[in-house]
């Protein structure tokens, strides 16, 4: 069976994600030479197995954005305390993107730095979560407010463990192929699903290594992403990450069309990609309150010169600031999207 290895060349940082089924017997040679024991953290509801050689233990964290705070993180730091983890040993973080974000953020602050590898698990943390080096946590005011870039030693992807992943939470790792197709504009539903896989990495890969701190390029992978997270944060999270991220994208296109920066019939694109083609919902069932998702977008990590998105347009998908209160309502009015 095909095995994909893809490097994220960040010099002396630089580590392998290995794609593919059953590539999880790899983890004894992706894992630190000087680690002697391990500490896996996942949820209880992860129907996937790690067995590294060295002495290893478990450790379960809550399911759901709700437990992606600093409690969870104050908890595993307590664990690895009474486990006598050293830095030179390693943290594993076994699940979806909000394990990977936990546990890479513990490993991060661990004694200022103790090695992380990840085993995705989820379709969204396989193409992008695990990838990258973005480690973080919730808190009150906004979604991955508190968090440090910490690049992972190895990601492993074995699409076995796709297997026991809810169908719901499959469409949302479609959410974010979807960003990709926009990005780059692969057909990338013509692959199949290793190769699919593979090919998000890569484009992820590549956008990290040219820029690992989110000072230019590595902004687009938030495509959508404004309204996606204060959408998520104002249904209490009953809208997951990757529907999130689809509404969206609706949502930019519409703004970038209020904006004058594409046509109408980029935007119907839009409708036909993420609403036909990858079979994701364009609206949140639920009503909004828009007033609260405006004030949440202000707090958005990337609104350091006000209100800011990426937006598609003339030259591409690209960040723009300064977004005004007026073109946002049009967005709202145009994807009518009816008031609480
Ligand atoms: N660090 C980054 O660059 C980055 C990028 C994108 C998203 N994220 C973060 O990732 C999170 C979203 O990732 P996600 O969609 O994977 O969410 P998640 O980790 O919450 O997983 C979604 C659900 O699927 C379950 N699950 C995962 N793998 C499973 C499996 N193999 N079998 C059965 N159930 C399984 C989880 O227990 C959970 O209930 C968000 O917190 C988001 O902020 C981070």
């Amino acid at each position: 069976m095909t095995v994909s290895r893809v490097n994220v060349d960040l010099g002396t940082r630089s580590y392998p994600v290995v794609v593919g089924h059953g590539v999880v017997g790899e983890i004894d040679s992706l894992l630190p030479k000087t680690a002697k024991r391990a500490v896996i953290v996942t949820q209880k509801e992860i129907g996937f197995v790690v067995k590294p050689k060295i002495d290893s233990t478990t450790v379960l964290i809550g399911n759901g954005e709700q437990h992606k705070n600093l409690q969870t993180i104050e908890m595993l730091s307590q664990k690895f305390a009474e486990i006598g983890l050293t830095r030179n040993d390693v943290v594993i973080g076994l699940g979806g993107g909000m394990v990977t974000d936990v546990a890479g953020f513990a490993a991060a602050s661990w004694h200022r730095g103790t090695p992380v590898l990840h085993v995705s698990t989820s379709l969204v943390g396989m193409v992008d979560a695990a990838i990258g080096g973005k480690t973080g946590v919730n808190i009150d005011q906004g979604k991955n407010l508190v968090g440090a870039f910490w690049q992972p030693c190895a990601v492993v992807c074995d699409l076995d463990a796709l297997k026991t992943l809810p169908e719901r939470e499959m469409r949302c790792g479609l959410g974010e192929v979807a960003k990709y197709h926009f990005l780059t504009g692969d057909d990338l539903l013509a692959l199949e699903m290793p190769q699919r896989i593979a090919r998000c990495v890569e484009i992820k890969a590549k956008i990290v290594a040219a820029d690992e701190r989110e000072s230019g390029g590595r902004a687009l992978l938030n495509y959508g992403h404004t309204l996606a997270h204060a959408l998520e944060r104002s249904s209490n999270f009953s809208l997951a990450h990757g529907e999130a991220v689809a509404v969206g994208m609706i949502y930019a296109a519409h703004l970038a069309h209020a904006m004058q920066r594409i046509s109408q019939a980029r935007v119907e694109e839009h409708y036909k990609v993420i609403g036909q083609t990858y079979g994701l919902k364009v609206k949140p069932d639920e009503r909004v309150n828009r007033k609260e998702l405006i004030e949440l977008m202000r707090h958005d990590k990337k609104a350091v010169s006000g209100l800011t998105f990426v937006l598609d347009g003339a030259s591409g998908i690209e960040v723009v600031s300064g977004v005004s209160e007026k073109h946002l309502e049009q967005a709202f009015d145009a994807m009518q999207l009816s008031e609480k």
